[in-house]
């Protein structure tokens, strides 16, 4: 009794932490178990396909031990040792070719489904292209058909085919929307990896770099906004507006200079950091801020901005955002241009 308990005692911890683990995992935007479009519909059903004969595996063998274990087991008053079996053709055989089979049941789907997930769609004219450059720890998206250029929030209409271009501008990321396909590398300049995927439904979908690219890897997050095709031509257009710069002219001037010498809104600046144009309007701040304050987890989008302006390294150790009061702009200064940068939104 005091043994089982003690047993008990020590597994419980464990228990609790696998507990909390798979929890974790029950995120229903960052899941593979729960698709969102073809792509990864079809690797469900691989997933589903080989957890099923794992299991049918697993419940034979189990069942086969477990008759071996009663039905040999040493008998009473049972002293001689049993007959010594050495090597039988065709239980050997037969172990060997059930396995075969198995391998070629999983193999056929897989490869076929390699193949498939080949398809980039990057001659298909219908399809809408997507350059994705990854950068420590952010995202950016080129839209090489509009000239559109936008950071974070990936927007795609429904329905369509999207034709990825992938590429780094420093180390290895990997581009991953679990609930919508599986993931890819960004390599540097010169290999461009390219696949493609859909989003049938509207929503927005999480998306994660899936390789290890430094401290702040874990936040480096995405979104992917899947809107109807009216309102992904209407977001095109609204991107390519003038650039709305703050209205007080000492605060332009400062974002001007301090801010477009990185940064891009609209035709202003450059882009050597994420494009800021309608930065108002985005899912989150920094790819992990969210912008809802209708959520535990989220707040206001000026608050995230102002989180994020005052102490840039604090949200997210490691990434190339200077602290802006290094740059010499003063609280009042930061609170100006969060406030504006929160009012930016597209229509
Ligand atoms: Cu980028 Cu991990």
């Amino acid at each position: 009794m005091m043994k089982t308990w003690q047993a008990v005692k020590r597994l419980l911890p464990m228990m609790t932490i696998f507990g909390l683990i798979l929890a974790g995992c029950g995120r229903e935007d960052l899941s593979v178990l729960r698709p969102q479009g073809p792509a990864a519909e079809s690797s469900f059903g691989l997933i589903k396909l080989s957890i099923t004969i794992m299991i049918v595996v697993l419940l034979i063998v189990f069942a086969l031990a477990a008759y071996v274990m009663i039905r040999f087991r040493r008998k009473p008053n049972q002293n001689e040792i049993p007959e010594q079996i050495e090597g039988n053709h065709r239980l050997e055989i037969l172990w060997t070719v059930i396995p075969l089979i198995l391998i070629v049941i999983l193999a056929i789907p897989t490869v076929k489904q390699v193949f498939a997930a080949g398809n980039d769609h990057a001659n298909d004219k219908n399809a809408v292209k997507v350059k994705v450059t990854g950068h420590q720890y952010w995202w950016e998206f080129q839209y090489p058909d509009y000239g559109v250029t936008t950071a974070q929030d990936l927007v795609i209409p429904t329905g369509k085919d999207i034709a990825f271009e992938l590429e780094t501008k420093d180390v290895l990321h990997s581009f991953w929307v679990p609930s919508l396909s599986g993931k890819l590398d960004t390599n540097p300049a010169g290999t461009i990896n390219r696949f493609s995927f859909s989003a049938p439904k509207e929503g927005v979908y999480r998306g994660k770099c899936a390789e290890l690219c430094g401290p702040s890897h874990g936040f480096m997050e995405f979104k992917v906004k899947a809107v109807s095709e009216e309102e992904f031509k209407q977001w095109i257009d609204s991107m390519k507006a003038p650039a709305v710069l703050p209205e007080d002219p000492a605060l332009a001037e400062t974002f001007k200079n301090q801010c477009l010498t990185c940064h891009a809104v609209g035709d202003q600046g450059i882009a050597n950091a994420p494009n800021l144009t309608g930065i108002g309007s985005r899912e989150a701040i920094a790819g992990i801020l969210i912008n809802d304050d209708t959520r535990e987890d989220g707040a206001p989008v000026e608050e995230n901005l102002k989180t994020w302006l005052h102490d840039p390294q604090n949200v997210k150790p490691g990434n190339l955002m200077p602290n802006p009061k290094d740059l010499g702009l003063s609280d009042a200064e930061i609170d100006g241009i969060a406030e504006y940068l929160a009012n930016y939104k597209l229509d």
